[in-house]
């Protein structure tokens, strides 16, 4: 955008210095020297709001190859390729990784949201437990926020392309929970989906979950997968041992991973948690997605 600018505004320079051939050579120059710049600051200036507008409001990311057209699409798809680049972190469980999922802008908009709603965070009970001799587990702050709360339209474009990338219906996630961790603040290693043995009976399961990280993180908080790929799994694990697959904090990126198999049954490679923050603060808007719409 801004670069188009710029080269535009020095289109412009020549164009208008070619007919003004009855002026002194000085003044001719001097003249397109004033022009130059009008156009170099005018041009910058102009960028930067669109800047700022389009950083928040990004154009889906459009694939257009010459030679290489789209299909005829059905009535509820696309005319249009999609590219979400990602990376496989691991198939036990089943991980992927999502670079510049978000811009920083978009970050920084949804922790300012955030920011004036947190709480402390809260566990899901199973059997015999209670607030008190739970304490410690999750330490994190947090608030819930769903798409059509965010007046700014971002967590509506966020949910979009999570939608896209995962062809899980949007309405099959729950609000977003903004978690902040600051130095020390952790979650131990858990589960998402709720084993019925434990938790009793569920109107839903949570298939996959989603986390966007808002900010980087410069010591400590990467999530981590301490069973991934059978690893650790035979041991005696300390829950709040931060060991296994880490997955390090990076603004605007994404991880998503696969609590359940294929054939609806807990992945026991899913167990997870955050590391605790050693220097810095950790910011993440998690999306839990779910196998029906209602949940708890
Ligand atoms: C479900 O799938 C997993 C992984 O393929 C397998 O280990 C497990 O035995 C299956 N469970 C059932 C009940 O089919």
């Amino acid at each position: 955008m801004k670069t188009r600018g710029k080269i535009g505004g020095g289109g412009g320079l020549i164009g208008g210095c070619s007919s003004l051939g009855s002026l002194g050579l000085p003044a001719v120059f001097l003249l397109c020297i004033f022009f130059f710049f009008l156009g170099f600051f005018g041009s910058s200036l102009f960028s930067q709001q669109v800047e700022t507008e389009s950083s928040l409001h990004p154009k889906p990311r459009i694939l257009s190859e010459k030679g290489y057209d789209p299909l005829p699409q059905g009535d509820s798809g696309d005319d249009f390729f999609t590219t979400i680049p990602f990376q496989i972190l691991s198939w036990k469980p089943r991980a992927l990784y999502f670079p510049d999922f978000a811009t920083p802008k978009q970050c920084e908009s949804i922790i300012k949201m955030a920011k004036v709603k947190l709480a402390p965070s809260t566990l899901a009970l199973r059997k015999g437990e209670t607030a008190e001799n739970t304490k410690g587990i999750r330490t994190s702050s947090g608030m819930f926020i769903s798409s059509s709360e965010d007046k700014t339209g971002i967590l509506d474009l966020i949910e979009k392309k999570l939608e896209k990338a995962t062809m899980i219906p949007r309405s099959h996630g729950e609000s977003f929970n903004v978690l902040r961790y600051e130095i020390g603040q952790r979650y131990n290693s858990h589960y998402d989906a709720f084993n019925p043995t434990e938790y009793g009976p569920q109107k839903s399961q949570r298939i996959a979950s989603f986390l966007l990280y808002l900010s980087d993180v410069e010591e400590g908080g990467e999530t981590m997968f301490p069973f991934e790929n059978g690893e650790n799994a035979d041991t005696n694990y300390d829950f709040r041992k931060c060991i296994g697959l880490k997955v390090k904090p990076r603004k605007g990126d994404g991880l998503l991973f696969y609590s359940l198999y294929p054939n609806g049954t807990i992945d026991p490679t899913s167990l997870h948690g955050s590391c605790a923050v050693v220097k810095g603060q950790k910011w993440v808007a998690t999306k839990w997605l779910r196998n029906e719409e209602e949940y708890d």
